[in-house]
């Protein structure tokens, strides 16, 4: 079994952005939104011995936290440390050096700006944060406040998919 077999909503050009970032980044990874383990197990299986840290809140009987260690397991995956809470209470500084984040929780402004905060805490500089639903016009807050975040400009512009499906960002100071 491997990542695509779980279901989720992670396309081929989104997976294969994860990974070439995840590759790329050094530190560990943190992920905001891991459902039932569909990106989770792509990205723990192309960071070699570095940790993948899964936030999330698990919240209904369609993923709820064994389903998610259960096809960890099934996939062989051994470097993911899961944090089972709503992002808005488990929103503190943990983790260290933190070389990417990748960001696909609740979709809302007040969520990205929680899932934010928490990047801006441990997020090393040259940090990457892939954003998941870039452009999805179920959910316009994504690009607006992704769009905004790289005005401010503490966070530069890399790459998306070719329909805006994700996107990534690298931390510059
Ligand atoms: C789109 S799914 C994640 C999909 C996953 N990345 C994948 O590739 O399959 C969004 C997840 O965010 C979680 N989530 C949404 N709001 C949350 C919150 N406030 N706190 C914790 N988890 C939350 C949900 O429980 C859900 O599992």
């Amino acid at each position: 079994m491997n990542w695509s077999d779980i279901t989720g909503w992670l396309s081929q050009d989104d997976a294969n952005l994860l990974l070439k970032y995840s590759k790329l980044s050094t530190g560990n990874v943190i992920e905001f939104g891991s459902y039932l383990g569909r990106s989770s197990v792509l990205i723990a299986s192309s960071i070699g011995d570095r940790y993948l840290i899964c936030l999330d809140g698990f919240f209904s009987d369609n993923n709820k936290v064994e389903l998610f260690l259960d096809n960890l397991n099934k996939c062989n995956i051994k470097n993911v440390i899961t944090i089972k809470g709503d992002f808005f209470v488990t929103n503190r500084n943990l983790f260290a050096k933190v070389g990417m984040a990748f960001i696909d929780g609740g979709h809302m402004t007040s969520c990205l700006e929680v899932n934010m905060e928490c990047c801006n805490k441990n997020l090393i500089i040259g940090g990457y944060i892939v954003f998941h639903d870039y452009i999805n016009t179920q959910y316009p807050d994504v690009k607006q406040f992704v769009d905004e975040l790289i005005k401010k400009g503490y966070y530069q512009y890399l790459e998306k998919t070719p329909n805006g499906s994700s996107i990534v960002i690298k931390r510059i100071r």
